[in-house]
């Protein structure tokens, strides 16, 4: 598509003037404030975590005051981007291979997403950040320099790093870390992987206060099926949104009063956000689409959020859903698609509805896990789409009820286990069994931790487990002993020496719900049920391969890849709140061959870099 010849194609920030009255509050969490006594362990435990609480501190008190205005008087910046390109793509499929180069400067500003001023961790001083659009092929040269006052990383989820697990961006695992001041230059080919996914902060929860942007990898080759066809592409980024810093939210989180006097209680998101803009209290901004009339439009959705599945529809239109986490699936129409953290969708939109526009788009952040009241809360978050004979009017669609209005009220919304990949793929015999469970209890530590088989994963300090197996070689060993478990240090791993079909057999002891994601791999997901793993009936015939599963509370879940891709891949659950504390575990594939990776020398030295304050967790 050549959406600058057309100019037809633009998207606007629109002010929420119009915006429906949102439900406001003025009480504050008694249990979490009402004693000072509480507060001050909160802040001693934040201190002895180090999670550079200096920086969120100051901007609490005031996270949910009204919008901030600046000196002439405007609403403070939604850093919403202002190339039109990150949302909208530029058609630079087929091209032939090349490398594309990209500077990241990460940095901590403040912004107001919803209208409400927060302090934010950015790239490029954007929220979202740079959309990265490539072909498979390709080379990715981004050089990362890191602004902020603690080490960050940035990962690249579900590309699958073949001979370069060390770019995996996975702190005190591939990396130690971009210290205060210093870049770190990535530099990776795109391989097997290609479809929808998106890059963040790997340290911490830093990547919850804003740290994310889409990455599209165009297929070298068209699917060797028949499939549809679209004649423009769009990225959707939907997430939940905090206003208090998450290094604040994390300490109570982790606190044994948790942040509501219950500890494990997850932090409950204040609102969301849909491509950077959401609406709090009267205040904020749509975004906005004009789209051409009589179009297909694949819309390429992403949950960069840390907490909350987000159900995402367009009043009037049906969604056919075709890709799933780069999996191609049989095209299947649905009313919504309710996307669990980190996941994506591609769903085709016909901009053919008679009655024209405008029409919300709507991301309904999902309340399933919450265990408080926030006060103010707006789960109800909305963008705009236009085209046809209204297209540049800029009147708002017309209110209609919660969740929307589908093209035909028999239209369902979409269920997982419905999607077929596309090209079938049957999955290949195991050849090793691994039971795992996954587990959040109070420690002995008076932290509440998540644990996988009895391990809580602590990142290792100055140096990571890549650099281990690598010293372990060089020492004439291996690292890690297959199927076994190195407990010190927090690193529980599943090894594997040689090529193996690795079945993971997980049981969901929690009462909630976790999307793991598996790093370097898709792997197929081979069943789910009720309770633990008793050795049920797997589906091996053509199950969906995808690198991020919703593994629902109390249940079991298989899933199959295969041990060809040497380094140490982080399998974890994707929420934001139990990747800190603990709820991941490694795979450790071919420590030999991982060993002799030429890990760059920078990553190295960055390791043995001193930086004061904070820890990965
Ligand atoms: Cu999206 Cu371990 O990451």
């Amino acid at each position: 598509m050549s959406r600058d010849s057309h100019g037809e194609l633009v998207v606007l920030n629109e002010k929420a003037a119009a915006a429906k009255a949102h439900a406001t509050g003025g009480r504050r969490r008694a249990l979490l404030y009402g004693a000072i006594a509480a507060l001050l362990l909160i802040v001693a435990l934040a201190l002895g975590l180090g999670l550079g609480l200096g920086l969120g501190l100051k901007h609490h008190r005031d996270s949910t005051a009204p919008a901030s205005t600046n000196s002439s008087g405007q609403s403070l910046p939604s850093l919403q981007p202002t190339p039109q390109n990150n949302f909208v793509l530029d058609g630079l499929a087929g091209q032939p291979p090349q490398t594309r180069s990209y500077d990241f400067v990460i940095s901590q500003v403040l912004g107001a997403p919803d209208g409400v001023s927060k302090p934010m961790l950015v790239v490029n001083g954007m929220y979202p950040g740079p959309t990265i659009e490539v072909n498979q092929g390709d080379r990715i040269v981004v050089n990362v320099t890191n602004l902020l006052e603690n080490r960050t990383t940035i990962h690249w989820h579900g590309l699958f790093q073949n001979q370069t697990n060390y770019y995996d961006g996975t702190a005190g695992i591939t990396e130690c870390g971009i210290p205060p001041g210093q870049s770190l230059v990535y530099n990776f080919t795109l391989g097997d992987f290609s479809g929808t996914t998106w890059w963040h902060a790997h340290y911490s929860t830093q990547y919850t206060d804003g740290i994310t942007g889409a990455l599209i990898v165009h297929p070298a080759s068209p699917p060797p099926v028949k499939f549809p066809s679209w004649d423009h592409e769009l990225v959707v980024q939907v997430a939940d949104l905090y206003h208090t810093f998450s290094s604040i939210l994390l300490a109570s989180y982790l606190s044994p009063w948790g942040i509501d006097g219950t500890a494990g209680d997850e932090p409950v998101p204040d609102a969301g956000v849909l491509n950077g803009l959401g609406q709090w209290g009267g205040g904020g901004d749509y975004f906005n689409f004009t789209l051409e009339a009589n179009k297909t439009y694949r819309i390429r959705l992403v949950n960069t959020g840390s907490f909350a599945s987000i159900r995402f529809s367009v009043d009037y239109h049906t969604l056919s859903v075709v890709e799933a986490d780069g999996t191609l699936v049989q095209p299947y129409d649905v009313a919504g698609v309710t996307l669990a953290v980190a996941q994506r969708y591609s769903v085709l939109l016909r901009t053919d509805n008679s009655t024209g526009g405008p029409f919300w788009m709507r991301a309904a952040v999902q309340s399933d896990m919450f265990t408080y009241d926030e006060p103010g809360q707006n789960l109800d978050i909305r963008g705009v789409i236009r085209y046809g004979p209204t297209a540049n009017d800029t009147a708002l669609p017309v209110e209609t009820d919660d969740p929307g209005v589908p093209s035909q009220p028999s239209l369902q919304d979409m269920d997982t286990a419905q999607l077929v990949p596309a090209v079938v793929a049957p999955a290949p015999p195991s050849t090793r069994q691994y039971p795992l469970t996954i587990a959040l209890e109070l420690a002995d530590s008076q932290l509440f931790l998540g644990f996988m088989n009895g391990t809580s994963w602590t990142p290792l300090q100055g140096t990571t487990t890549l650099l281990q197996a690598r010293a372990a070689f060089q020492g004439g060993g291996v690292y890690g002993t297959e199927g076994g478990s190195l407990q010190s240090g927090g690193q529980f791993m599943v090894t594997e020496d040689s090529v193996q079909v690795v079945d993971l057999l997980i049981s969901n002891l929690d009462d909630g719900d976790h999307p793991f994601h598996l790093h370097g791999h898709r792997p197929w997901i081979m069943g789910t049920g009720p309770g633990r793993y008793i050795g049920q009936p797997l589906n091996a015939t053509n199950p969906l391969r995808r690198d991020t599963f919703l593994i629902p509370a109390y249940n079991w879940m298989v899933i199959r890849f295969i041990t060809d891709n040497p380094g140490l891949w982080a399998f974890h659950c994707h929420l934001a709140w139990h990747m800190a504390a603990g709820l991941l575990m490694q795979i450790n594939s071919l420590p030999s061959k991982a060993a002799q990776l030429d890990i760059p020398q920078s990553i190295v030295s960055q390791c043995a870099a001193t930086v004061d304050g904070a820890g990965a967790r």
